[in-house]
């Protein structure tokens, strides 16, 4: 059992400074099973927690992990600057939060991003000793040959890099599209291996992490959902 005073309870969510949650509170902004609450003072058990703020329904959550459906256009940088944040398309709580995307995407590559405020899940995904697999669509501008599925199976040599670097899977799904999956999250390195195996890549689109796919979220671009512990299950 984890009990907080409800002004750190609403702090500790994303609403703002405790002095701005405690005047929240005084205006009876909040209440609890249909009970206002206006004494910031009142402790309150976190467990299972679900409050209204603003006549919206939050429940309480000791971190956040949700995956987002990534659009073209949008940066994964703390400090974006070419193209919007993918904080954008998160409430404005998971910013205060310190809700970070978990690894990178390209601001053009779109599909499968996770992000998260707990940093130890942060850390231990983005670990190079972990080996779960991304799924990637890529859209090529010369046509797929076996050549091309061949080179990405057997490795490619990147400048930057001591050892080639292999898909772990790739197969050609159409006349310009492939699928592939890679173990490692080197800095473009779908579009790097792609190029030093002779094509261009003009469209990318991330479509599953572990065994977690986007079709299952069925989210929209743009959209995006909490993960619960079989997802976040799948991820291992
Ligand atoms: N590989 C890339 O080239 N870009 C991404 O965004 C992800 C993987």
């Amino acid at each position: 059992m984890h009990k907080l005073s409800l002004d750190r309870i609403l702090q500790s969510q994303g609403f703002g400074t405790r002095k701005w949650c405690r005047e929240l509170i005084e205006d009876g902004e909040v209440s609890i099973a249909g009970e206002v609450i206006t004494d910031y003072r009142t402790v309150v058990d976190t467990g299972n927690l679900a409050f209204t703020l603003f006549d919206e329904l939050w429940t309480y959550r000791e971190h956040i992990y949700v995956a987002l459906n990534k659009p073209a256009n949008f940066e994964c940088s703390r400090k974006p600057s070419h193209h919007p944040g993918v904080l954008s398309l998160l409430p404005e709580q998971f910013t205060w939060r310190e809700v970070q995307p978990v690894g990178r995407l390209d601001h053009d590559t779109t599909g499968m991003l996770l992000m998260s405020d707990d940093g130890a899940f942060i850390h231990a995904q983005s670990s190079p000793k972990r080996h779960v697999p991304k799924l990637y669509v890529a859209t090529t501008q010369e046509p797929v040959t076996p050549e091309l599925i061949e080179k990405m199976l057997a490795g490619v040599k990147l400048h930057d890099e001591p050892a080639p670097l292999v898909a772990l899977t790739c197969r050609g799904l159409d006349a310009h599209q492939l699928e592939i999956v890679l173990e490692q999250g080197k800095y473009h390195q779908v579009k790097r291996m792609l190029a030093a195996a002779g094509n261009h890549c003009t469209a990318l689109r991330r479509t599953a992490i572990g065994g977690l796919t986007l079709d299952a979220l069925d989210l929209e671009e743009g959209e995006w959902c909490y993960l619960n512990q079989l997802q976040l299950a799948l991820l291992a």
